[in-house]
């Protein structure tokens, strides 16, 4: 009986096996065609996005063991923006976002976390805020697993609190999740988001987070 168990299971492993491309992070059944061809067109796209060469004037804002920040900010040179463009949209693209159009473009201050292998492998980006919605607790009504919205739905309160600094993304190439690098990129963007101080949490405010964003905003405030 235990042999015939595993000899189910090795089937459908066979069958429905997912793999991770150990490059692009992209999680895809390699014997379904039409999700090859899903995976090798964003695995082009991704590296492409994703390549840091390198920029002869770079504002390095942090150093680390494992990479550095550098903070772009809306007056920099065209290939500098052009490469926050291009990760934006990687990162909207992920998150299901549709084009968002950033309130005040010119105020915008995006930090690349930048890996030893040359790539950007985090970003995260903020602009000036006045004022912030407290997410209040779980979402309510009925769990409906299929819509991202319906995950999104966290209940907010309707008392504005006095905020500073609006984290509008922030995300981690996925295989280099849980290294400490969004925290070390939120740290970096209170030490420089407003010149002579460092913000509290009190002061930042994440805009409509995923779960993802959620946990990570709840531990990060809380420490
Ligand atoms: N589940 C549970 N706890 C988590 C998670 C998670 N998925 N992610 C972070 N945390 C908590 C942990 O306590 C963690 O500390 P630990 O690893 O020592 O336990 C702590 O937060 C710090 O985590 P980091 O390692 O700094 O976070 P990471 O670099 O992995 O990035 C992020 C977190 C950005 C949310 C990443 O998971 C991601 O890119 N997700 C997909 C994109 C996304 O959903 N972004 C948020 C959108 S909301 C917005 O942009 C405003
Ligand atoms: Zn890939």
């Amino acid at each position: 009986k235990e042999s015939k168990d595993q000899l189910i299971i090795d089937a459908g492993q066979k069958h429905f096996g997912a793999t991770m491309c150990k490059s692009c992070g992209m999680i895809y059944t390699a014997s379904n065609p039409e999700d090859e061809l899903q995976h090798v067109q964003h695995h082009h796209r991704f590296l492409e996005g994703v390549k840091y060469a390198g920029w002869k004037k770079e504002r390095v804002v942090a150093e680390f063991w494992d990479g550095k920040i550098v903070l772009v900010l809306p007056h920099d040179p065209s290939y500098a923006l052009k490469k926050v463009e291009d990760v934006q949209e990687l990162v909207d693209c992920e998150l299901g976002f549709q084009q968002v159009i950033p309130r005040c473009p010119n105020k915008t201050k995006t930090f690349l976390f930048i890996s030893d292998e040359k790539r950007v492998v985090g970003c995260l980006i903020a602009e000036p805020i006045k004022q912030a919605f407290r997410v209040l607790s779980e979402p309510t009504g009925p769990e409906s697993p299929s819509t991202k919205e319906c995950h999104r739905a966290w209940q907010c309160s309707n008392v504005p609190e006095p905020a500073v600094c609006g984290i509008s993304r922030i995300w981690v190439f996925r295989l280099k999740r849980r290294k400490r690098i969004a925290r070390r990129l939120v740290d970096t963007l209170r030490n420089r988001f407003m010149f002579g101080c460092f913000l509290s949490t009190n002061e930042i405010a994440f805009s409509d987070p995923t779960p993802d964003g959620k946990l990570f905003a709840t531990k990060y405030c809380n420490t």
